[in-house]
């Protein structure tokens, strides 16, 4: 293990794909202190060249050995992947930030959103899972709220953009529209049915229970980053035809009455947060106009009319940010900060 404070040495699983490609651009944009950045992918794409600034960067083969002298291991190269090299990551003395869903749920790897529970990181032991995007953009929303009056119950909706599936969903959304706006016929490969000018109330795989396993993510995640197991939660999760940012309708029942005007004024100082909210001039948060920027924005926050405590509100976030790249880099940041990159003990 080197001294990090003289700069890390990062490695990126994934190198190539949407998220990976966003890891490249928030290092340098945060300027992240690196002493080195290794780019790994699949084998398809070893011997790829990719700028990073002025630098090129051969992309190699993710090996077992890839991770000797690495400090931080960001990995974005699916569950798989993460399964089988995340552990020899951190058995090399690397800091595995995983954006997987391979280690969320585990018990002993902390799922991190700085915002929210950055004392978590510093019990990790080798490996932080980084969570699903949708309940990033969520519990940087709610947790402020519940805070000052603790959340009983959450209801929501989720409208996510194609980029959270990769980089073969947003070439087949591209191919789709031009297909029907040119009176083709569609034929769906990355969906199950066609996405263009269509919805698609299926993500990840369908559950005994009856949900999706994306919508039981939003529940199991967000209990356990806001140390909160008894939150009721309901999710329905929607792939919609839009390339980037996921937008939730969300309903939350708290345990006191909780004004508009309140949630409005604790979510302005709330940090990563920006409340769009005035309906006189049809100002509130759209999934165009997130695109590239850091911040979850929150807006149409008004009482619930179903229920006495409740609270609705829109919630929108750029997934491959905030949801995604961004919060694995702020990990990553924080650990650097606190001196918390040295593993604690083995994850295997
Ligand atoms: P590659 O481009 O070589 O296939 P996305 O989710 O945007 O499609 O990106 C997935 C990323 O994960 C890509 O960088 C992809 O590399 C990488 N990847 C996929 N399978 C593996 C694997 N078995 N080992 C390492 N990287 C992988």
């Amino acid at each position: 293990m080197n001294n990090v404070s003289n700069g890390c040495h990062v490695a990126i699983v994934g190198a190539t794909g949407m998220v990976g490609q966003e890891f490249i651009k928030i290092l340098l944009q945060r300027q992240f202190p690196l002493a080195s950045l290794q780019l790994y992918a699949s084998d398809r794409s070893a011997g790829k060249k990719v700028f990073v600034g002025h630098q090129e960067i051969v992309v190699k083969e993710t090996a077992n050995d890839s991770f000797d002298s690495v400090d931080i291991a960001l990995f974005s190269a699916g569950s798989e992947t993460s399964k089988h090299f995340a552990p020899l990551a951190a058995k090399a003395g690397a800091l595995v930030i995983d954006n997987s869903a391979a280690w969320r749920m585990d018990l002993r790897v902390p799922l991190v959103v700085p915002e929210v529970n950055a004392e978590d990181i510093k019990k990790h032991k080798g490996i932080i899972a980084n969570p699903n995007c949708s309940t990033i953009q969520m519990v940087v929303a709610l947790y402020p709220l519940h805070k000052v009056n603790p959340i009983k119950r959450i209801t929501v909706a989720t409208y996510q953009s194609v980029s959270g599936t990769g980089v073969a969903a947003v070439e087949e959304l591209t191919k789709q529209a031009k297909t029907v706006l040119e009176g083709g016929n569609v034929v769906p490969h990355v969906y199950a049915h066609q996405i263009a000018f269509n919805l698609l109330p299926e993500i990840d795989v369908f559950l005994e229970n009856g949900y999706t396993k994306e919508e039981w993510k939003l529940v199991e995640e967000t209990r356990k980053i806001m140390h909160a197991e008894h939150i009721a939660i309901s999710a329905t999760c929607v792939r919609v035809p839009v390339f980037v940012s996921h937008s939730e309708a969300i309903q939350v029942e708290f345990t006191d009455y909780m004004p508009p005007d309140e949630a409005r004024s604790i979510l302005s100082k709330a940090p990563g947060v920006k409340v769009l909210d005035d309906p006189n001039v049809s100002l509130y948060p759209q999934p165009w106009l997130a695109v590239g920027t850091d911040e979850v924005y929150v807006g149409r926050i008004r009482s619930d009319a179903s229920y006495v405590n409740g609270l609705v509100m829109w919630v929108v976030s750029d997934n491959i940010r905030k949801g995604a790249a961004l919060n694995a880099v702020q990990i990553a940041e924080e650990a650097v900060k606190c001196g918390w990159v040295r593993q604690q003990g083995n994850n295997k």
